[in-house]
């Protein structure tokens, strides 16, 4: 397992390029179920969560040809409609086959994901989507089952007791399209990623509008064909850089990301003081002090992303003042807070908030990763830290930052990975 070795005290200086979205990418790829004909992903991250869905695409029979950073996927022939536990229980997001292999053979049987680090992840509404288009579903062993001779368009509720979910919206919306009918998804995710796969979609020839608002419409169609998709800048790794770049008061110019997915995270940073600028695919990043003590609550899209709440945790843990954050997506997402604490952090939880009194300065320490925004968290405490920080099971980080020590280190960063 690696580990990661820093030496914190440096601040970041430079540019870096911000890679497509994994976030993005998984469920373009399962998209690509949904044609006989070849599709195309450009400009493709290596993650290993890229790698697990390939995996299961490929255990499904669909063929894939890797060039560079360019997937071509033909789901063609005959196919095995079957997400199977070992590749589920190693990324819930497999769990993005179950529409596309529903509207396309009326029958498959996907593995239930289980919990995670970052607490209970149910997919009721997953099952809500397909099966207000007509599916039935029966639970079996462990398995979803699900079955439908032909989907039929319905409108539907999908948000649920903590707001809309992406990856029901997205399901639900990769089964539609090939529904008889019209669908309309009422309490939809407004995400960027729903976004990008709804284009994806209607470059393929599906009929979808409203992504990106809370009413999504799609009429259905009765195939689709190939397409060629470049999938939308990772706005959480721009995120991080840009958390990198205010904790290590540093000046960090992000490229190739898009200002306008990060507005809720770029008015947090100005809040506490620290300057950024946007450009139209770039930011600067650059503070010269301890932040300023603010408050954050996490919130579906346009709001405060959970997935940039640990990154900014670090970041607060040396502001001047005390400031809150507030998880009102993943309530029991705060194991990195644990891990701050052993590097001289003064972070208190109740309930899903955490208080975080700052201090001066963190102290290197052994640490301990336990899921993947959670590991940028600590490295982010380990670059400003004081001393030599090692960061256990960084394999948690490599599912969806790609080799996240190569984009640091010309930045200034003393960061080596060591592998036993
Ligand atoms: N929820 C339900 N029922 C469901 C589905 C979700 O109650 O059937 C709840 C969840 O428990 C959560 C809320 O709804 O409280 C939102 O969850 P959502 O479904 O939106 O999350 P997701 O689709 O499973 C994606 C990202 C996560 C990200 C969340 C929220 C992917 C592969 N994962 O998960 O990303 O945190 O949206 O934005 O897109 C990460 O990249 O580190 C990560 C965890």
């Amino acid at each position: 397992m690696d580990r990661f070795r820093i030496r914190g005290g440096k601040p970041l200086r430079g540019e870096v390029r911000v890679a497509r979205a994994k976030n993005a990418v998984l469920p373009l790829l399962a998209a690509a179920l949904l044609s006989e004909d070849t599709c195309v992903i450009e400009d493709v991250p290596f993650l290993d969560d890229v790698v697990t869905m390939l995996k299961l695409l490929e255990s499904i029979g669909v063929s894939v040809e890797m060039k560079g950073r360019t997937i071509k996927i033909s789901a063609a022939g005959r196919l095995n409609p079957e997400a199977p536990y070992d590749i589920v229980r190693k990324m819930r997001a497999s769990y993005y086959v179950l529409g596309p292999l529903l509207a396309r053979f009326g029958d498959c049987r996907v593995s239930l994901p289980g919990g995670c680090a970052i607490g209970p992840r149910p997919v009721d509404l997953h099952l809500k989507g397909i099966t207000a288009l007509g599916a039935r579903v029966k639970i079996e062993k462990g398995y979803i089952h699900a079955r439908a001779r032909s989907l039929r368009g319905n409108t539907m509720m999908l948000e649920g007791q903590k707001g809309p979910s992406v990856g029901a919206t997205i399901n639900t919306m990769m089964a539609a399209v090939l529904a008889r009918g019209e669908t309309v998804i009422e309490g939809a995710a407004c995400e960027p990623e729903v976004v990008d796969v709804a284009q994806f979609l209607s470059k393929m020839g599906a009929d979808i509008t409203g992504a990106g608002t809370p009413t999504i419409t799609i009429r259905g169609v009765k195939e689709l064909r190939g397409a060629r998709h470049k999938p939308i800048p990772d706005r959480i790794e721009a995120g991080t850089f840009a958390a990198a770049a205010a904790i290590t008061r540093g000046r960090v110019e992000i490229i190739g990301c898009e200002p306008r997915h990060l507005t809720a995270v770029i008015t947090k940073l100005q809040e506490s003081g620290v300057r950024v600028e946007a450009g139209v695919d770039r930011l600067l990043v650059e503070a010269r002090g301890r932040p300023q003590a603010v408050k954050i609550s996490t919130a579906p899209y346009p709001g405060f992303p959970t997935d940039l709440q640990a990154q900014f945790t670090a970041l607060l843990s040396i502001a001047q003042g005390t400031s809150t954050v507030t998880e009102n997506i993943f309530e029991s997402r705060f194991l990195h807070c644990l891990e701050l604490n052993r590097m001289g952090a003064l972070i208190d939880i109740t309930g899903n908030m955490a208080v975080i009194h700052g201090v001066e300065r963190l102290e290197g320490a052994q640490v301990m990763a336990s899921d993947l925004r959670a590991s940028a968290a600590l490295v982010l405490a380990g670059l400003a830290a004081r001393g030599q920080t090692e960061i256990l099971r960084i394999y948690h980080l490599d599912r969806g930052y790609e080799r996240l020590e190569n984009k640091l280190k010309p930045l200034g960063a003393d960061i080596r990975r060591v592998s036993s």
